[in-house]
């Protein structure tokens, strides 16, 4: 081996490394290329093993060259990566552009459900005459559902509310909202403003104004000589809110065992202003509520004196609310879940 030889062979070698780092496409084949010309075991090295035949003088001179190779390639091999990464960079950044004008997918927006907001309607009008919201259980055992009212278990009045029972003796899917009374007047010192929402049951055929389940509203109100002018001061006040200031109400006799006396409340028909109208059966009128002086027995069965205390209460229906107000003519569409009905109350 020669110098002339060994020098020729460092730069076949140089050129064809040279010409396959340009024709390199993507970084991982550059830094094969790297390994297979410039590695440990890479052919520079194994070509610069030849150096050992030389004569000491001539080593100098292919040590120089073996460099100079051994920089063009490095040189080239970056410059390579750098081109490749940036060209690797911007196709990305093309394949994952956001188009940040294009329009957004619209979100479904839920609403209340219409019992729910008229619950919370009837809450917030009765708020502003100081009344809060209370909790009850919607299982009730038999005593506070009927007995604790007034309610004899073989009273014909139990009829009136025909009931589910649960598997525990002696407890049942409260009918109504009342013996959320009961639990109020025992935890709560007079004077007694609350107000019970809540889902009730009953055993009933179901057909447009009856369903098995529907919700209540509850009222109660306690204190010392609370009189029946209160209850239709508040009741009138009530519907002059929820209906509009301009509408007449009335009171007539109605019968509950748990109140006494016990009254219906009347609004004047929405629809025909008191006319008379298929809507309220002709009679001009709407019925919104029951509602009476708490019964002495119920306010004992509560923990307090009647000698001291008296009250009054009411019972409505959120559902029947929004019937008369927005001219719904079956219940049962609140319980069916159909969101063409639903989605009309926003
Ligand atoms: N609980 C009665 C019902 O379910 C309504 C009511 C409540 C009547 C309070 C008078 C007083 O029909």
């Amino acid at each position: 081996m020669d110098l002339a030889n060994l020098s020729g062979e460092l730069y076949a070698l140089r050129d064809t490394a040279l010409s396959a780092i340009a024709a390199a496409s993507d970084p991982a084949r550059l830094e094969g290329l790297q390994v297979q010309y410039l590695g440990k075991k890479g052919e520079l090295t194994a070509v610069l093993r030849g150096i050992g035949g030389l004569p000491a003088e001539d080593r100098p001179r292919v040590g120089a060259i073996a460099n100079e190779v051994r920089i063009a390639l490095e040189a080239a091999i970056a410059e390579g990566t750098e081109v490749l990464g940036r060209a690797q960079l911007a196709t990305r950044l093309r394949a994952e552009a956001v188009d940040v004008t294009a329009p957004g997918r619209p979100i479904r927006r839920g609403a209340l459900h219409p019992s729910i907001e008229a619950m919370q309607e009837i809450a917030a009008i009765f708020a502003q005459f100081g009344f809060v919201v209370y909790e009850s259980p919607e299982v009730e055992d038999d005593a506070t559902n009927f007995q604790m009212l007034n309610i004899a278990p073989d009273h014909p009045a139990r009829d009136l509310w025909d009931t589910l029972y649960v598997d525990i003796e002696g407890y049942l899917l409260r009918t109504h909202t009342s013996p959320g009374q009961i639990h109020v007047m025992r935890s709560t010192p007079p004077p007694i403003r609350a107000l019970l929402p809540g889902r009730c049951f009953r055993y009933e055929a179901v057909d447009a104004s009856h369903g098995f389940e529907f919700f209540q509203v509850e009222g109660l109100m306690v204190d010392r000589g609370t009189t029946m002018a209160d209850l239709k001061g508040l009741l009138d006040q009530f519907a002059k809110a929820m209906f509009g200031a301009g509408k007449r109400t009335r009171f007539r006799p109605g019968y509950y065992p748990f109140t006494e006396p016990s009254v219906a409340f009347d609004v004047e028909c929405l629809v025909c202003g008191g006319g008379g109208c298929p809507a309220c059966g002709r009679s001009g009128w709407m019925t919104i509520l029951g509602a009476g002086m708490v019964h002495p027995v119920v306010l004992r069965n509560g923990g307090l004196d009647p000698e001291v205390y008296q009250g009054f209460a009411f019972g409505m229906g959120p559902e029947r609310i929004k019937m008369l107000r927005h001219g719904i003519t079956d219940l049962r569409l609140f319980m069916e879940n159909d969101l063409r009905f639903l989605e009309q109350f926003p």
